[in-house]
């Protein structure tokens, strides 16, 4: 029998803060008292215990493999350094958002998903990893060969998470092919030749493949039990495509209208982190923060900013008097958990796993001081 208890914490509940201590046993948690501290317990001088973070949708493991534009890094090391970014963050349950995005001449937008899948293996296999790693394929629908790229990963690895996305100019993401023009020739150095060729291509592949990739890949996961995410919906329309395929998260919906109609019927609004502590969208859409006013924000994902989800969960209370703490760490830990169908985390509460971020503040920055992944401490 394995016991620890972590004592003179502010606990972040559900519903509430409450100051006591945390005993944990086997990697789960056993009880939460208030009463005496038990002999032989960690004394965590008033910090605030949470649940360990859980974030849904994360490329930020790709900036380990190219950390250079021509630079490629080992996959195996890659991993390694992202995922110890990600627990040193906060965060005990990661689905590592992987590009399946088979487009060689669409600029930027070239995965290696089955490398890093593989490598991502690799590790949990060999031990080495601090958070625990699921996989989420980000499936562009408007290329030719995703459907059977997605089925492949899926047969090979235990993917728990497919979003479906489609980036063609002048929907969703960049409502004006402008928008996509400058989004993309900021981002990388093309000229405006090279991008009407590519906006040109974009056009014809949609109108090719998006319908009949959807239908498939909608059925595959279902097939397999893989929870499904719509990404940067905007219209009614795009809404009710997804409440038909039984799409359980919506992420970066890109207008208040999509985010309401989402949220009404139940499917899960998530929304950047970046976002909300940087006040407002890099691509110019609507501001998560709008949404959590609005009561439509369910979740938070740390984007491409591991540090920015603890943050935000302590910022949004600030920005927002009217979202507790409590209600604030929720989007980062119990909704995104059962939102992916995660029951046993997400919660300080006895019985689910004992993965828990000892967090001090340093200004209005959270300083994390700790982390256990089911009773271990991982960073
Ligand atoms: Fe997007």
């Amino acid at each position: 029998m394995n016991e620890m208890v972590l004592s003179n914490a502010r606990l972040v509940l559900a519903d509430e803060i409450v100051s006591g201590h945390v005993r944990i046993r086997d990697g789960r948690i056993l009880e939460i008292g208030t009463g005496a501290v038990p002999a032989g317990a960690q004394d965590c001088a008033a910090d605030y215990l949470l649940p360990g973070l859980v974030e849904l949708h994360t490329d930020h493991v790709e900036g380990h493999l190219i950390p250079r534009p021509k630079v490629r890094w080992n996959p195996l090391a890659a991993v390694l350094a992202h995922d110890a970014q990600i627990a040193a963050s906060g965060i005990t349950t990661v689905f590592d958002s992987l590009r399946v995005w088979p487009d060689k001449k669409a600029v930027g937008m070239d995965g290696d998903a089955p490398v890093l899948a593989g490598a991502i293996a690799q590790a949990r296999a060999a031990g080495a990893l601090r958070a625990e790693h699921l996989l989420h394929l980000r499936c562009e629908l408007s290329t030719d060969t995703v459907s059977e790229d997605a089925e492949a990963l899926m047969d090979a690895h235990e993917v728990r998470l497919v979003s479906l996305m489609d980036h063609t100019p002048g929907q969703r993401q960049f409502v004006s092919i402008d928008q996509f023009r400058a989004y993309y020739m900021k981002k990388s150095s093309i000229s405006a030749e090279e991008m009407d060729i590519i906006v040109e291509s974009r056009l014809d592949a949609h109108a090719r493949f998006a319908a009949a990739n959807r239908t498939r890949l909608v059925a595959a996961a279902h097939a397999r039990g893989v929870v499904l995410a719509s990404h940067d919906d905007a219209t009614d329309a795009h809404v009710s495509e997804a409440i038909s395929d039984g799409v359980a998260i919506a992420e970066f919906p890109t207008t208040q209208e999509a985010a309401r109609l989402s949220h009404d019927a139940g499917i899960r609004v998530l929304m950047g982190a970046p976002n909300l502590v940087r006040g407002g969208s890099h691509t110019g859409n609507v501001s998560a923060q709008s949404l959590a006013q609005e009561g439509l924000l369910d979740i938070l994902s740390s984007d491409y900013v591991p540090s920015s989800l603890l943050w935000a969960a302590f910022d949004l209370p600030r920005r927002e008097s009217g979202i507790s703490l409590p209600q604030a760490v929720r989007m980062v830990t119990k909704t995104p958990a059962g939102a992916a169908s995660l029951h046993d985390r997400g919660e300080i509460a006895p019985g689910l796993r004992a993965d828990l971020v000892r967090v001090a503040l340093a200004g209005d920055i959270p300083v994390v001081r700790g982390v256990w992944r089911e009773g271990t401490r991982v960073a």
